[in-house]
């Protein structure tokens, strides 16, 4: 029920903090694990932290790019398979002030690389996953959706946003176990060091995994917040 052998995964911001932990996860439960990043050096980087396992492949590749998504989903079907799982964990943190004081061209370029992103993975990655039983397609969302911090207006609007694709492909997409990740910040490589109550990368990587097997079959259009264990 919780075995993933034979199942292929994405991990879309693989290479990241959060995405680390997600991939190991996939990876111990037996899954061979896609990740693309824009930067082949961030690739060599994460198989040299995991210990350079088989069942990783990495693929140099930017989402946002003209026709980034579409070459990702041709790469994935030409060199490993049909996918069974993605997991969206792009994006980034951004705190650098009053919305007043945004420049129109800094909320466009935080709109394209934490929102449009997940908008594109989705429209390309989502259809290629109808066909496959227990697929399931999860996005990472940080629970400043809804909880607003001083100075991180763009955090708030993109998060919500991706809550927003969340809900929408909830109802759209009948055969996909779509679901989102709700987290509050969690301890990684980039953050080594928080309270105890917050979630390590690692835990949200063994969540992730788990809601990909068939023990969570039943599963769909929830937005859940990983338990502590
Ligand atoms: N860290 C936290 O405590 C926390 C808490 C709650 C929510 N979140 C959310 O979780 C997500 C990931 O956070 P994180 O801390 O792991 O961020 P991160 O360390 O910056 O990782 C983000 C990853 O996204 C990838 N990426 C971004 N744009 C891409 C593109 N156009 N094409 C391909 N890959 C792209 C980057 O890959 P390359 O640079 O290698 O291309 C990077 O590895 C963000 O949305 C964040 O808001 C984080």
């Amino acid at each position: 029920m919780t075995d993933l052998s034979g199942r292929v995964a994405l991990v879309a911001g693989g290479a990241g903090a959060i995405g680390e932990g997600v991939v190991r996860a996939f990876l111990t439960l037996g899954a061979r694990v896609v990740v693309p990043s824009r930067q082949a050096e961030h690739l060599a980087s994460l198989r040299e932290r995991l210990g350079h396992p088989h069942g990783l492949h990495g693929l140099v590749n930017d989402i946002a790019s003209p026709g980034g998504a579409e070459l990702l989903a041709a790469a994935v079907a030409e060199n490993v398979g049909p996918l069974d799982a993605v997991v969206a964990a792009v994006g980034s943190w951004w705190q650098d002030g009053p919305l007043v004081e945004v420049d129109p061209s800094e909320w466009t370029r935080v709109l394209n690389a934490n929102l449009t992103t997940h908008f594109l993975l989705a429209r390309t990655l989502v259809p290629s996953l109808r066909d496959r039983p227990n697929s399931s397609y999860q996005m990472v969302i940080g629970d400043t959706a809804e909880s607003p911090m001083a100075g991180a207006s763009l955090s708030t609007v993109t998060a919500a946003g991706v809550l927003g694709l969340l809900r929408a492909q909830s109802v759209e997409e009948p055969t996909v176990r779509i679901n989102g990740l709700y987290l509050g910040p969690v301890i990684t490589r980039s953050r080594p060091k928080g309270p105890p109550e917050w979630l390590t990368a690692d835990e949200v990587g063994d969540y992730a995994a788990w809601l990909a097997t068939e023990a969570a079959a039943d599963i769909r259009g929830q937005l859940l917040r990983p338990p502590k264990p």
